[in-house]
């Protein structure tokens, strides 16, 4: 074997070594819609399984469909997460049964597999870079179903860094041209090109990720009580669900606790914001008389190397992830205290860019110019234009694998259930130009 088909074999099987670690439950507890905004567990496990029949046996490899009756089934399109408990998935031992029956087939089809293949699903290995990502996602989506189901023990709670890093509060990147998205990443998704030149004015952005402690004293400002901090959809989402504070947060007499995989615990205010929605990290930004920073900016900050002139594909460079680096791969079941990174700190200084939470910006999700769907419409086309909000920088519960400078995830600006945080951004006045 090649060590590219070494490496993807090995990656194939941590992340199904992972989603059979979060599955190792009960019967009950899998089949079970814990939210209505998520699936039953076993419905993603199998939708795993059944996503990597439909595009490396059937579309890469020719292979006859082992089971085309389930299809309709785990295709997301035609069920609605709220649907999902009604239909009649596989159970848990069917279910492991067949994922593992279409992973023996994957290993045989990549053993025989030519790399080298012009063919776009079988060049540099893009169709396992495919289902190795989208079953990334899904136990990302895993994690965040146990955290709404309060499941302890899920997650390793493992050590992390402490904060150290001292810095300014913000980093300034001066005016000029970078070249955003990717051409050359093999396993870029089709939403991440092409790559393009992006002009923007000179800005800031904070050095770290908001706070515990600043998302906290905004809301003792009386921040969710007052609408000029909030658009008017914004305020509407307020008042409708009656919202005070990030989700799992509650307060006990003078404290903030917060409901961690079952587990109450005091918050730490040393650590990045999560579970707010985009309305309430616009309203904190505006509150902070800052806003949020657009894609590109994030983008900018996070990786481009204006002295080489070229992206990197980490904001540290082209190292893969490490430990001292970022808060990546389900190392701990939370985010790393501010500052616990600045080894990893952008050519700006900007830190914490990857890893940790998802980052909230100003940008609707849409195509880049010259954008081409590929391989399928379904994957990124039909979620673009105004309807959801631009995330970016991955998540302690996000995988190596599918985080970069260049990835691009999206969601409603309504959602919290998320491992989601946010930064704030300003424009430089003339004199600070
Ligand atoms: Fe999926």
């Amino acid at each position: 074997m090649t060590d590219l088909k070494e490496r993807i074999a090995a990656q194939l099987t941590a992340v199904r070594d992972r989603s059979l670690g979060y599955t190792a439950a009960e019967d009950d507890l899998l089949v079970r819609q814990h939210s209505p905004l998520m699936s039953p567990l076993v419905w993603d496990l199998a939708h795993v399984g059944n996503y990597e029949e439909l595009w490396v046996l059937r579309a890469a490899a020719g292979i006859t469909p082992l089971r085309p009756e389930i299809d309709d089934i785990y295709d997301a399109f035609k069920t609605p997460r709220r649907d999902r408990p009604t239909l009649p998935f596989l159970r848990p031992a069917e279910a492991r049964d067949y994922i593992g029956g279409v992973r023996g087939r994957v290993l045989d089809v990549l053993d025989a597999v030519d790399l080298a293949d012009p063919d776009p699903l079988r060049r540099d290995g893009f169709v396992f870079g495919l289902v190795i990502q989208h079953e990334h996602q899904h136990d990302e989506t895993m994690l965040a179903t146990l955290q709404l189901a309060g499941r302890p023990g899920v997650v390793r709670d493992g050590d992390l860094p402490p904060g150290l890093s001292a810095g300014p509060e913000e980093v300034y990147v001066p005016a000029g041209e970078f070249l955003m998205g990717t051409d050359s990443l093999p396993w870029a998704y089709d939403n991440e090109r092409p790559a393009h030149r992006v002009d923007l004015p000179a800005y800031w952005i904070d050095r770290l990720p908001v706070g515990n402690a600043a998302y906290a004293a905004f809301i003792e400002d009386g921040g969710y009580h007052d609408a000029r901090w909030w658009t008017p959809e914004g305020w509407r989402w307020r008042q409708e669900n009656g919202v005070f504070a990030p989700l799992f947060w509650t307060k006990d007499g003078g404290a903030w606790w917060r409901t961690r995989f079952g587990r109450p615990e005091p918050v730490p205010m040393d650590e990045p914001v999560q579970h707010v929605c985009w309305y309430e990290a616009d309203a904190y930004a505006r509150w902070a008389g800052k806003r949020l920073p657009t894609e590109a900016e994030w983008e900018k900050v996070c990786g481009w190397d204006a002295a080489a002139g070229r992206a990197r594909p980490y904001p540290w460079g082209e190292q893969d992830p490490t430990p001292e680096l970022a808060n990546l791969g389900h190392r701990a079941a939370r985010p790393a205290p501010l500052g616990a990174y600045p080894g990893g700190a952008s050519p700006y200084g900007a830190e914490q860019m990857v890893g940790d939470v998802w980052e909230w910006t100003a940008t609707w999700f849409d195509g880049y110019p010259g954008f081409r769907a590929f391989p399928y419409r379904e994957y990124s086309e039909v979620f673009f234009g105004k309807e959801y909000r631009v995330l970016r920088g991955g998540s302690w519960a996000a995988d190596p694998a599918a985080v970069r400078t260049t990835f691009r995830n999206w969601d409603y600006p309504i959602r919290r259930q998320i491992f989601t945080g946010f930064r704030c951004a300003r424009t430089a006045t003339p004199e600070e130009r």
